[in-house]
């Protein structure tokens, strides 16, 4: 939540600056700023609330110049989205300048302080506090050093006083043409260039200028000129680093011919399905090869549980995922949604593995379920997909998704590829056990087919758009399914929600009769989850409970399931697969259904209301 970007060269700062925003605006869009050094008597400071389009006006009106800047997307947690509240902050003197990423937690006992000493605030935000800090424990330090070395001691002196996360980026009118950064819990990548360096919250900020980057660490302070840069640790001491080179390139992150970054990453997923299983497929054993997990035959063996966790859609493909692992591998699994296992102190054995599923890395809530496992002393993997985020290196080890980037704020492709990896994972450990040598071909020749049957989904998407557009004024939606459906219901039902802002839940068909069915009205819409399974006759008996109250349907079904067409009102058809697979057909025209819908309303697909991307507040 809330990007930063940060640069010191010798190029214009603002268009690079503002470049960078524009790729982390999904991490917040409730105002953005920029301040620039530029050899004047003070720092250049614009910033405006709501989306970074209104700071590039005012930007044409009231320009900002110099080659070393901070800048800063917010989405707010301390104060209303206001042009006070906005990112950078400034300190008492003025002089300083600061953005933040994260929450401080005791800002209050601080502010009080600074306040009893003649400190003024401008905005109600902890960030503004921390910049009061840092400027006062600037002062403390005149006389001691250069600008530059006086800047350093008095964030890390500063920081030793705040309790909370953060990913900040500071600099001082005292020192031109020099940056400092740390981080603790919330991102911070800094990128390498030729005669200039970069500061950002993810590496999208920066990949269209350098892909030399060092993911920074916990506790990792950090500070840059256009030539040089240093990493230590906040307390003063060496810190380990290595500079990667990131994988995807700039057009990647681009939305290229397509209106939404949502549209684009549904139609993505036959390339972003396949490259969650490419290199991963035995035919001579049946199985998956996941290397990455870093456990030896034996020790796959010894698995008798698993407990996978994430939140939002990261969540739905873990419960599809106990399924998959249930189904096929016999291992009694369980999945928690990563909040809540970090605070129930779930009782684990030796023998249980923890996975983290997250698109990001970088949701604290799933950090901090596997830092909870680890401290335990246990083994925990990870399932991510953005590469060198915070969860992928803290896991013990763990299975890249390679979706790409993923820009919509509604998750798509992400849920395709971590239900597929599951899926493979399912088939490696069902192999070491009750799997044949059949079965297990049979799986892999299905999964193979899966890119080609989601392109033919594709293909529905103005037909499912004219099926969303007779159902604008309804009020919510119900989502139903059954089994490995049920996860598809929730996650159907999300995206509804998330995108259009009405009311839509998911639930287990059979749930219809013990509540929810109250919901059901003509103008109430339930959309079922019904393949042609073993449970079909029993979603059909619930589709026929619907009608006979006059509840509009919308039935996802197997191609061949003409039957369907009697009871429902609109049918969408996918093609066969196998049971354990549906959720990755299924969950396309839900996809389709909540986008067209949500653009047919008006609404902003890629930046719903009060949503960001990365979520790193608890
Ligand atoms: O990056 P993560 O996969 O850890 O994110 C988890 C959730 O925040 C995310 O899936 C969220 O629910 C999406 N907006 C859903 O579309």
């Amino acid at each position: 939540m809330c990007g930063i970007v940060g640069y010191v060269g010798t190029r214009e700062a603002t268009p690079i600056l503002l470049e960078g925003l524009k790729k982390l605006e999904d991490r917040g869009y409730d105002s953005a700023g920029i301040a620039l050094i530029n050899g004047g008597d003070a720092i250049e400071l614009r910033k405006k609330s709501g989306r970074l389009d209104n700071l590039r006006r005012h930007l044409v009106n009231d320009p900002a110049r110099g080659a070393c800047g901070i800048s800063h997307t917010r989405w707010a947690t301390h104060g209303p989205p206001t042009d006070e509240n906005a990112h950078p902050h400034t300190d008492q003197s003025g002089l300083l300048a600061r953005v933040h990423n994260g929450v401080i937690e005791n800002y209050q006992p601080l502010r009080d302080g600074m306040l009893a000493r003649g400190h003024t605030f401008k905005s109600q935000t902890d960030t503004e506090v921390l910049a009061h800090l840092i400027g006062e424990c600037y002062e403390a330090e005149a006389g001691a050093g250069t600008p530059e070395t006086r800047l350093i001691a008095a964030v890390r002196k500063a920081l030793g006083q705040i309790t909370g996360a953060y990913g900040i980026a500071v600099m001082h009118l005292d020192a031109p043409g020099f940056l400092v950064g740390a981080r603790l819990g919330s991102p911070l990548v800094v990128g390498l260039g030729k005669n200039e360096n970069f500061l950002a919250s993810d590496v999208t900020a920066i990949i269209s200028h350098t892909s030399r980057a060092i993911y920074l660490n916990d506790h990792d302070l950090v500070y840059l000129t256009a030539s040089d840069f240093n990493i230590e640790n906040i307390e003063g001491g060496t810190a380990a680093y290595e500079v990667s080179q990131v994988e995807f390139t700039a057009e990647a992150a681009e939305l290229g011919d397509y209106p939404h970054f949502m549209l684009k990453e549904i139609f993505e997923q036959p390339v972003s399905i396949e490259n969650a299983f490419r290199g991963r497929l035995s035919d001579e054993e049946a199985s998956a090869k996941l290397g990455g997990l870093n456990l030896s035959p034996s020790e796959l063996r010894d698995i008798d549980r698993i407990v996978l966790c994430g939140c939002g859609t990261a969540f739905h493909a873990a419960m599809v995922g106990e399924y998959l692992i249930e189904t096929l591998a016999r291992i009694p699994t369980e999945v928690e949604i990563s909040s809540e296992f970090r605070y129930r102190n779930l009782p684990l054995d030796k023998n249980t593995l923890v996975f983290t599923i997250s698109q990001s890395g970088e949701t604290i809530d799933t950090l901090a379920a596997l830092r909870e496992a680890r401290r335990k002393g246990h083994r925990v993997l990870g399932l991510v997909n953005s590469v060198g985020s915070t969860i992928a290196r803290e896991s013990d080890g763990g299975v890249y998704l390679h979706a790409g980037p993923e820009i919509g704020v509604a998750a798509t492709k992400s849920f395709t590829s971590q239900v597929t990896t599951l899926a493979l994972l399912a088939l490696l450990l069902g192999r070491m056990r009750h799997l044949s040598l059949a079965e297990g071909r049979t799986i892999l020749e299905e999964i193979r087919a899966l890119p080609d049957k989601v392109r033919q989904i594709l293909t529905l998407s103005d037909h499912i758009k004219r099926i969303a557009e007779c159902y604008l004024d309804c009020p919510g939606m119900l989502y139903l399914g059954r089994q490995f459906n049920y996860p598809t219901a929730l996650e159907g039902a999300l995206k509804m929600k998330e995108i259009s802002y009405i009311y839509a839940s998911g639930h287990a068909s059979a749930e219809l009769k013990h509540g929810i069915i109250a919901l059901v009205s003509e103008t109430c819409p339930s959309v079922f989850i019904a393949p042609k399974d073993t449970l079909l006759e029993k979603n059909i008996s619930n589709i026929e409970e619907v009608k006979a109250r006059k509840g509009p349907v919308i039935a996802i079904t197997t191609e061949g399931c003409t039957e369907m067409e009697r009871i429902a009102d609109h049918v969408i058809y996918i093609p066969p697969t196998l049971e354990c697979l549906s959720p990755l057909l299924a969950v396309i025209p839900l996809q389709l259904l909540s986008y067209h819908f949500a653009v047919a309303k008006g609404c902003d697909v890629d930046k719903p209301r009060n949503l960001a991307k990365s979520v790193t507040v608890e």
